[in-house]
C-alpha cells in the first residue's frame, strides 16, 4: 500500500444561508437565491475536488461541540434531519452520509497516542450538526465521498488561546499520521468563518442582498490582511498574528478548525487560492484552497 496523503485543504465556512440559497431538495425552506459570489466560490472548490478525486473528506466543525475531548463520527451511515438552532427558518436539512469509520478510528487512535482525549461517536441516531453538513454540501452536493467528521472540543475557549491552539495543532499532526498510514487520498475542510461580527436582526427576506455587507470595518480589514498573507504563502506570519486576529475580529477560527488543518498540512508555504469572499449577516467568509498535490 502506498503512503496516503493530503491532497488539499480548504477553508470552507458553514453559514446555513448558503445551503438555503441553493434550494437543494434536502432542505425544506425555499429561497429566491442570494449570496451568489460565495456560492460561486464554492463552485470553484467543487471543481477542484472533482479534479483531485479524493477517497475521503475530513471536516472539523465548530458546531459539533464536545466538552470532553475530540470526537469522531463512528457510524458507517448516518441519516436524519439537521436543524440550525439559530436559523431554523433557513436550515432544516435531510442528511444521509457515509462515514469512513476506519480512517476516523485511526485518527482517534493517533490523537490518543499524542496525549489528546479522543473518542469515537457510536450513536446510530446521532444528529449531525449544521456546520458539518453545510460545509460538506457546499463542496460536494453529490454526497458520494465518505467523510470523517471531527468535533470541536473548543479548547481554545476554555484553555488559554495558546494552549488551545497547540492542542489543535496536535490533532492536525495526528490526522496527518492517520492519513499517511491509511494509504488514502484525503481533502481537509476547515469549517470556519473569519470575522464573526454579525447583525442581530434578519431582513424580512433573508436573502435581500441590499442588506448584506460587512458588519465591522475592523473585522473586514483583518480578514483582508490575513487572506493576503495566505495568498502569498506566508502561513507562519498568519499563525503569528492568529491570536490578535481572533481577538480583534472575533474570528470563528478560534474554534480550532483552521490551526488543525494548517498543522495537518505542515504549515504549507504554497500560496493559497482565494476562490471568493463574501459576508453573511455581516460575518466574513472566505473559500480558500491550499493545493498540495497535482
Ligand atoms: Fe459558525
Amino acid at each position: 500500500m502506498s503512503q496516503g496523503k493530503i491532497l488539499a485543504g480548504f477553508v470552507a465556512p458553514h453559514p446555513p444561508h448558503l445551503v438555503y440559497a441553493e434550494n437543494p431538495p434536502q432542505n425544506e425552506p425555499r429561497s429566491e437565491g442570494g449570496w451568489e459570489p460565495l456560492r460561486w466560490a464554492y463552485e470553484k472548490a467543487r471543481k477542484s475536488i472533482e479534479e483531485l478525486k479524493p477517497d475521503v473528506l475530513l471536516v472539523h466543525s465548530p458546531h459539533w461541540i464536545t466538552t470532553v475531548g475530540h470526537h469522531f463520527l463512528g457510524v458507517e451511515r448516518l441519516s436524519g434531519k439537521s436543524v440550525d438552532p439559530i436559523f431554523p427558518n433557513l436550515f432544516r436539512f435531510a442528511f444521509d452520509l457515509n462515514v469512513d469509520v476506519d480512517l476516523a478510528e485511526a485518527c482517534c487512535g493517533e490523537a490518543q497516542a499524542l496525549g489528546l482525549t479522543a473518542k469515537m461517536m457510536r450513536n446510530p441516531n446521532f444528529r449531525v450538526d449544521y456546520g458539518t453538513i453545510t460545509t460538506l454540501h457546499m463542496v460536494r452536493p453529490q454526497w458520494d465521498i465518505p467523510v470523517v467528521g471531527i468535533s470541536a472540543n473548543n479548547s481554545p475557549y476554555y484553555l488559554t488561546l495558546d494552549e488551545g491552539v497547540e492542542e489543535m495543532e496536535r490533532l492536525g499532526e495526528a490526522t496527518r499520521r492517520a492519513i499517511e498510514k491509511s494509504g488514502k487520498r484525503a481533502v481537509l475542510l476547515a469549517s470556519n468563518t473569519f470575522s464573526h461580527y454579525h447583525f442581530h436582526e434578519e431582513p424580512e427576506i433573508p436573502e435581500d442582498m441590499s442588506r448584506e455587507h460587512p458588519q465591522s470595518y475592523k473585522g473586514y480589514k483583518w480578514d483582508m490582511r490575513m487572506i493576503e498573507l495566505m495568498r502569498r504563502g506566508e502561513i507562519r506570519e498568519v499563525m503569528r498574528l492568529f491570536p490578535e486576529w481572533v481577538e480583534e475580529a472575533f474570528a470563528e477560527v478560534k474554534s480550532g478548525a483552521f490551526p488543525w488543518m494548517i498543522s495537518a498540512m505542515e504549515y504549507p508555504t504554497t500560496p493559497a487560492e482565494l476562490h471568493g469572499y463574501g459576508t453573511v449577516i455581516g460575518t466574513g467568509n472566505a473559500v480558500m484552497e491550499w493545493r498540495l498535490a497535482a
